[in-house]
């Protein structure tokens, strides 16, 4: 069974509402023929425009984060229920620059998770080494330990239809893409690890996508690996380029 490419923008802390409703004008005839599923992972005040602008188009939205509880005082967060009302279907969980400027700890990730499943949304969730670790050969011993942290709990159904993205922190934003080959080498080994915690059906179905740095010239290469099911785009995201990744195959 092959699986659907997914290619997915993440906007990060950009674009104002009004830029947002730019954006999607622009991308909206460029993305339109696209044989991939796309979506758009957009700042929280963001949602709701976007959703609008996409209304009837092949294009889904996203939320770039997500709180743990339902509703109360926490006074900035955004809860579950509000992404889902507003018409977001995913959200993206663990980004590196989560984890590491909001000290978002693999525990705190396994919550929301599930908190996301227990709401209908589909969770990206992120993993990456970083250049440290890479140089010191523990890549892959420490994304199969956030892959199974952040997975706990998580039942076979629910792994199936989410998104892994494995985004290398060396390579986000740096213009340092990781090579075709580094890159299919962890995402065989994330499908590998998902065998081991499930079974071979669910790792056949989860997706997964590489992240960092991935543009229009460098998109093809990437996704022709058999591992690598999609995209997480930073920069490229933000511009008519992005059209050329989701249309990588045209
Ligand atoms: P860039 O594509 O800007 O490197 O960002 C990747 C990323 O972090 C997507 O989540």
């Amino acid at each position: 069974m092959a699986r659907r490419k997914i290619i997915a923008g993440n906007w990060k802390m950009n674009k104002t509402p009004s830029e947002a409703r730019e954006l999607c004008a622009l991308l909206a005839p460029l993305v339109k023929d696209a044989d991939t599923d796309v979506v758009y992972c957009v700042p929280a005040i963001d949602i709701v425009p976007v959703v609008e602008a996409v209304k009837g188009s092949n294009v889904e939205v996203g939320a770039e984060n997500m709180y743990i509880e339902e509703k109360g005082a926490y006074t900035g967060e955004i809860a579950p229920d509000m992404i889902v009302d507003a018409g977001a279907k995913w959200v993206i969980i663990g980004h590196s620059e989560r984890r590491e400027y909001f000290k978002e700890d693999d525990a705190f990730l396994n919550k929301k998770v599930l908190k996301a499943f227990e709401h209908g949304l589909t969770p990206i969730l992120c993993c990456g080494e970083s250049l440290e670790q890479r140089e010191s050969g523990v890549t892959l011993d420490w994304i199969r330990l956030q892959i199974k942290s952040d997975l706990q709990g998580v039942t076979k159904e629910q792994a199936s239809g989410m998104v892994i993205a494995y985004e290398p922190i060396w390579a986000i934003g740096t213009g340092k893409t990781a090579t075709a080959d580094q890159a299919e080498e962890v995402c065989r080994a994330i499908r590998e690890c998902i065998a081991e915690i499930y079974d071979t059906d669910t790792a056949e179905k989860i997706r997964i996508q590489y992240g960092g740095s991935m543009n229009g010239g460098n998109c093809k290469e990437l996704l022709a690996k058999p591992n690598i099911d999609g995209g997480l785009i930073g920069g490229a995201s933000l511009k008519a380029e992005f059209a050329e990744i989701v249309n990588y195959n045209k």
